[in-house]
């Protein structure tokens, strides 16, 4: 696009947005254009509580289906927009409310702590929701020794290895960060000897023994901001080097595996946040009847510091 056709669409959002009193949502892993026009870019964690916390009417929501579903549990009065309605998570559709139910019905008396990266109908289930960021918090949180985790593999396998809890482990994950080879990170860290290696949980368990840090795409951020170090290898998807050379200029940021590309989180376009603004097209809206459930476990998460 050039830059002319690009300011002109810019324009056009902000002055929609300022007219329809609207809030831009991006997720880390974002297209760069539109990590530049959101209000706020974040982690899973960081964009729930922003969306519970704003007085915006509107909420445009760029990033995948769960994220714009927990933003409508939370805000059922406000209109959220997913600019691409087929946005989707992989991840989040490894695991049906019916699944979930049965599974639930075979450990009778366990809590269920599910990843937010999971449809609304699954966390209508769930006893407390987690984030990458806040995990090993929520699982502590509870007081049963045994408890069930769902949809992400990588994620309860990294609980397990941080809490005394006996943990039961869905085998969900996501396709991009599973894929991810040790073999791969350590050619990388043998290209870059003096690299911090990141890894983010949902990464698998050979991969994490690897890692100096495992943490949310915002930890990525934090941690690169507060080290000596000046090189990192990221491993996470790699839409997370956009903000991070763009807060750093100075250090050096290097992908684990450029093949870490997730498709849907690279889905809008400027275009369709104009549109989606313009028209209100892509309304993301909770029925009740699994709002009401959902919310319980979301707030239930964000009430843990
Ligand atoms: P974060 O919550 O760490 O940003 O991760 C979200 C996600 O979808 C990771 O694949
Ligand atoms: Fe889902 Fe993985 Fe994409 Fe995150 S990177 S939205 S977990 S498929």
């Amino acid at each position: 696009m050039n830059n002319d056709i690009k300011t002109d669409i810019n324009n056009k959002i902000k002055r929609l947005a300022r007219e329809k009193h609207a809030i831009i949502l991006a997720h880390n892993y974002q297209p760069p254009e539109i990590q530049d026009i959101a209000d706020l870019c974040g982690d899973s964690l960081e964009l729930s509580i922003r969306a519970a916390q704003t007085d915006a009417d509107i909420i445009v929501f760029c990033g995948v289906r769960f994220m714009a579903e927990t933003a409508s549990i939370l805000s059922p009065d406000k209109t959220v927009l997913l600019p691409r309605p087929d946005a989707g998570c992989p991840m989040a559709d490894m695991i049906t409310p019916e699944e979930l139910k049965e599974w639930i019905g075979e450990h009778p008396g366990m809590p269920v702590v599910t990843y937010v990266n999971s449809t609304a109908a699954v966390k209508a289930l769930t006893t407390v929701c987690c984030t990458s960021a806040n995990v090993i918090k929520v699982v502590n949180s509870l007081a049963e020794d045994e408890i069930l985790m769902a949809p992400d593999r990588n994620l309860a396998n990294y609980a397990a290895t941080k809490t005394s809890k006996r943990i039961h482990i869905w085998n969900g994950f996501c396709p991009f960060h599973d894929a991810l080879p040790p073999e791969t990170v350590l050619k990388q860290k043998q290209r870059y000897p003096e690299a911090l290696f990141m890894a983010h949980p949902e990464c698998r368990r050979e991969v994490l023994d690897l890692a100096d840090i495992v943490t949310s795409t915002s930890g990525m951020l934090r941690v690169a901001r507060e080290a000596e170090h000046t090189s990192f290898i990221v491993g996470t998807e790699v839409g997370l080097l956009y903000p991070l050379q763009k807060a750093m200029p100075d250090k050096n940021f290097y992908p684990a595996s450029a093949a870490m590309e997730c498709r849907d989180m690279k889905k809008i376009t400027l275009e369709d946040v104009a549109e989606s603004l313009e028209h209100l097209t892509g309304k993301v809206k909770v029925p009740e009847d699994i709002r009401i459930p959902a919310l319980q476990s979301v707030e239930r998460m964000i009430a843990i510091k």
